[in-house]
């Protein structure tokens, strides 16, 4: 089992005003699963994704990652179970400007000893998304659907346990947007666990299971019977 959450719930005090976002989900998710987490608008869809990646806590409940409870740890230790096991894809896109398209992924590896391991990784990785001729680019220089392939890249450098992608072809057309989709179901068909936050059913349905959830409970928790297929293509080996 990759995580499981116990009636969480989640709620934000801003002042004297508290708004209760999440409460008390409990689902499990394997290895090497696809999860979309479909829902309204408000829903809470970024708010579980933020206390799933570690970015954010719950405000009460359990949440086992790998068989630990995450609740219990402190700051350092969440962030460096972060940096480790979390790749991250967010809808726009949040690369470092007036950097290489090779920096942006090589960025996650800096705490690594060996610089030409470090390069020859990011290469290899920015080349299995279609990259390898925008290494030296910066990333001002390069479309939208290119920036949410470095995207991806720098999300996998570190070999995580999981991907998560808030919304990834969000602010893409939808010829780069099926894509980033080709890719993230080809990252699963080998072996790569995936939870995608979308509220478009076409997007939704690259994935095995759909999630649910309107406001801040789950709605419906279903396996994606004849889920999308990816195109065929070299984009990934
Ligand atoms: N830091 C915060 N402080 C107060 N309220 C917050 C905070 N973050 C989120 N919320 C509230 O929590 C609710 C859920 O937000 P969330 O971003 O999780 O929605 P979402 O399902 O991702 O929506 P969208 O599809 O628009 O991205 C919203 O009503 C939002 O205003
Ligand atoms: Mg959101």
């Amino acid at each position: 089992m990759l995580m499981k959450v116990d009636n969480l719930k989640k709620e934000f005090k801003t002042g004297e005003v508290v708004t209760k976002v999440l409460h008390g989900l409990s689902f499990s998710i394997e290895e090497g699963e696809f999860v979309s987490i479909m829902g309204p608008s408000g829903s809470g869809k970024s708010t579980l994704m933020h206390i799933l990646g570690m970015l954010d806590r719950a405000s009460s409940g359990h949440y086992a990652f790998l068989g630990r409870e995450v609740t219990t740890l402190n700051d350092n230790e969440l962030a460096s179970m972060r940096n480790e096991k979390i790749g991250f894809v967010f809808q726009s896109f949040n690369l470092l400007p007036r950097t290489t398209v090779l920096d942006n992924v090589k960025l996650p590896l800096t705490y690594s000893k060996n610089k030409k391991e470090i390069s020859k990784r990011a290469k290899k990785i920015l080349e299995s998304v279609g990259l390898g001729h925008r290494l030296r680019y910066y990333t001002n220089q390069i479309s939208g659907g290119e920036k949410q392939r470095v995207a991806i890249a720098r999300a996998l450098v570190n070999n995580p346990s999981v991907i998560f992608a808030d919304e990834p072809t969000g602010n893409l057309d939808s010829k780069s947007g099926i894509q980033i989709m080709d890719i993230l179901q080809k990252l699963n068909d080998s072996g790569n666990t995936i939870i995608l936050v979308t509220h478009e059913t076409f997007t939704a349905e690259y994935a095995k299971r759909i999630i649910k959830i309107k406001d801040g409970r789950i709605e419906e928790d279903e396996p994606v019977l004849n889920h999308r297929q990816a195109l065929d293509g070299d984009m990934l080996k």
